[in-house]
């Protein structure tokens, strides 16, 4: 089970990288946004942090393109700038035909925006290296997320599709453990969500009494 940050802040992803083995990066508009700075700058300076490793940085393309031919012409001059760029595509037709285009040129994509799965299963088929059920935004509207992931990761094992599942839009540590446990091969999430999971209050409540212990027994 692998974890992606979900930002396009550096000071984040490079904090993620010493403390937690992070195994990727995914982006997109919004984080773009949020980091201050023009897209080009950004994805080149999250590239700098990834020097050496072939951990998958998700990059993508302008969201306005609905023609597959200017979503592949600009996944490739994304994809030559850094080995570890892997080109986020929405899950629309034009989308599918640039995976499958990008694909036969050995570029990775990654089908965002999926909620169905069907939208996953034509991913796969059409050669993704990652697809991006969002989880959260399901949940926000009522539907149910667990089964969603659990059919996508059957379908996968069904047919020994290589694409790889990245939970997305995961609020909290519940959502990273179902996922986790439905098959997933990847979750991404901001750096508060991975913190809140990794921690528990009776942790803490643990640790001070553990403490009070240490200080009433000698050491030798
Ligand atoms: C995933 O790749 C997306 O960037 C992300 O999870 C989008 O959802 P959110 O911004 O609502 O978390």
């Amino acid at each position: 089970m692998k974890f992606f940050l979900d930002s396009a802040h550096v000071n984040e992803i490079a904090y993620a990288l010493e403390m937690w083995n992070l195994d990727g990066v995914t982006t997109n508009p919004r984080h773009v946004q949020a980091s201050g700075k023009p897209f080009m700058q950004v994805i080149q300076e999250i590239a700098k942090l990834f020097d050496g490793t072939d951990k998958p940085i998700s990059v993508e393309v302008n969201p306005h393109h609905t023609d597959w031919k200017l979503m592949v012409a600009e996944g490739e001059k994304l994809a030559a700038m850094c080995p570890n760029f892997v080109i986020k595509l929405p899950a629309i037709e034009p989308g599918f035909k640039a995976v499958a285009a990008l694909a036969d040129k050995g570029i990775r994509s990654n089908l965002t925006l999926v909620f169905s799965t069907s939208q996953a299963l034509q991913a796969m088929r059409m050669g993704a290296a990652f697809v991006s059920p969002f989880i959260g935004w399901k949940e926000a509207n009522g539907e149910e997320s667990v089964r969603f992931i659990q059919e996508i990761a059957a379908i996968r094992d069904n047919y020994g599709f290589e694409t790889e599942i990245i939970v997305a839009a995961v609020r909290n540590g519940r959502q990273i453990a179902e996922s986790a446990i439905a098959g997933a091969d990847i979750v991404t999430a901001g750096l508060a969500v991975f913190k809140d999971s990794f921690d528990h209050p009776y942790t803490h409540d643990g640790l001070v009494k553990f403490c009070n212990f240490w200080d009433q027994t000698k050491y030798e």
